[in-house]
């Protein structure tokens, strides 16, 4: 922060801290928060979208080809990867004032876990929801949140996993499971600490390394 102030550059360190220094609405402690937040937010969750897509792409081989031959459908599967196996299961709330929340009784002050994996499978919501189906046509899954809190992050954790996924499938030809895959085994977020894959380089990629050696 220091250094931002210091030599202010075009980022989001450098907005918040002119900001708080113009307006002072943010105190220094909130500015470190928000900071870290955004580390915090920005980096776990889709690490754990890049693995958890990458092992249902593993499982559903036929719909990877499908993929594979129209990377235009990589938005619409990303949406899907979301809703299926979302990398944030867990959201905490307090209520305001004594509440009923589907016949269920709550005092104010009162805890509550929003479990979004689970309403992400609401078969009254979404159907057949323990199907893997990038075309469904009933979107709106509560993977990023709702409301006032509702992720800042959506379209850049949407953007890179549609550059990454198209990446890898261009890149590797072939990708498959090479050892046992382990999930961490934490409430809140889901995800992998181990998924070992072996890939096969794909043709265009080898040959264009055989044309660069050709020219070295
Ligand atoms: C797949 C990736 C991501 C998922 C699944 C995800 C999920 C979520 C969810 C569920 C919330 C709502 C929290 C709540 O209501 O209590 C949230 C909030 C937030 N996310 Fe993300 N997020 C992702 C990526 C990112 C990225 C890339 C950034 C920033 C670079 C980011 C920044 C934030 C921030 C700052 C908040 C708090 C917003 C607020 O409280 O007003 N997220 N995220």
């Amino acid at each position: 922060m220091a250094e931002r102030r210091e030599s202010p550059q075009s980022d989001l360190t450098s907005a918040l801290a002119a900001a708080h220094d113009a307006e002072g609405t943010i105190s220094e402690e909130e500015l470190l928060a928000s900071l870290a937040l955004v580390i915090a937010a920005g980096f776990i969750t889709t690490m754990n979208l890049l693995g958890n897509g990458l092992a249902i792409l593993l499982d559903h081989p036929d719909l990877t080809r499908r993929l594979r031959l129209d990377p235009s459908l990589a938005p619409a599967y990303i949406e899907e990867m979301l809703r299926y196996d979302c990398p944030v299961q867990v959201l905490a709330r307090r209520t305001l004032r004594e509440t009923t929340l589907d016949g269920l009784r709550l005092p104010a002050r009162a805890s509550v876990a929003v479990l979004v994996g689970a309403a992400n499978r609401d078969p009254a919501r979404f159907d057949q929801p323990d199907t893997f189906d990038p075309l469904r046509t009933v979107k709106q899954a509560l993977s990023f949140g709702a409301g006032p809190h509702y992720c800042l992050g959506t379209m850049l954790a949407r953007l890179e996993a549609e550059i990454a996924f198209k990446m890898l499938l261009d890149r590797f030809e072939d990708i498959t499971l090479a050892g046992e895959a382990n999930r961490h085994n934490l409430l809140v977020l889901r995800g992998y600490t181990a998924l070992p894959i072996s890939v096969r380089q794909s043709r265009h990629v080898r040959g264009a390394q055989v044309a660069g050696k050709a020219l070295s």
